[in-house]
């Protein structure tokens, strides 16, 4: 078990280490690992604009990278008022790295959380089975 508010105040502190330079929107992550370790994402916008990457991706990469392959929940705080989605790129990516079965938490600016699981986000969704 775990405690989506804790993850949900971690995304929010993630929010102020990405680089938002051209939309000035804030959006920390927080990923966390079956063993409870959390990786921070935020963030980061690139001159030209599509190479832009997510909070979500970013932690999502950085925890690969750290090794990490079973995850139990992510976070997602903005700077919007109300929950923050996570985009199609990031759904795509979540499910491959951290499988259909993660949670997703998303905090508003009251502190409230939505949960839902990825694969309700993300259904009837290609992935690595298709490619067998
Ligand atoms: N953004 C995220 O970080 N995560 C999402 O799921 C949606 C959008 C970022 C990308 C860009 O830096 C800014 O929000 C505006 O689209």
């Amino acid at each position: 078990m775990y405690d989506p508010k804790e993850i949900a105040q971690e995304a929010v502190k993630a929010k102020s280490k990405g680089l938002p330079k051209y939309s000035n929107f804030h959006v920390g992550a927080a990923l966390l690992t079956k063993n409870g370790k959390i990786y921070h994402g935020a963030n980061i916008e690139n001159s030209s604009y599509g190479l832009t990457i997510c909070a979500e991706r970013t932690a999502a990469f950085q925890a690969v990278l750290e090794g990490e392959r079973n995850f139990t929940a992510i976070a997602i705080a903005s700077d919007a008022e109300d929950f923050l989605p996570p985009c199609g790129a990031c759904r795509q990516v979540l499910l491959e790295l951290c499988g259909k079965e993660l949670e997703v938490v998303m905090v508003n600016h009251k502190n409230e959380i939505k949960k839902f699981s990825l694969k309700d986000l993300l259904p009837f969704s290609f992935g690595e089975e298709h490619l067998r």
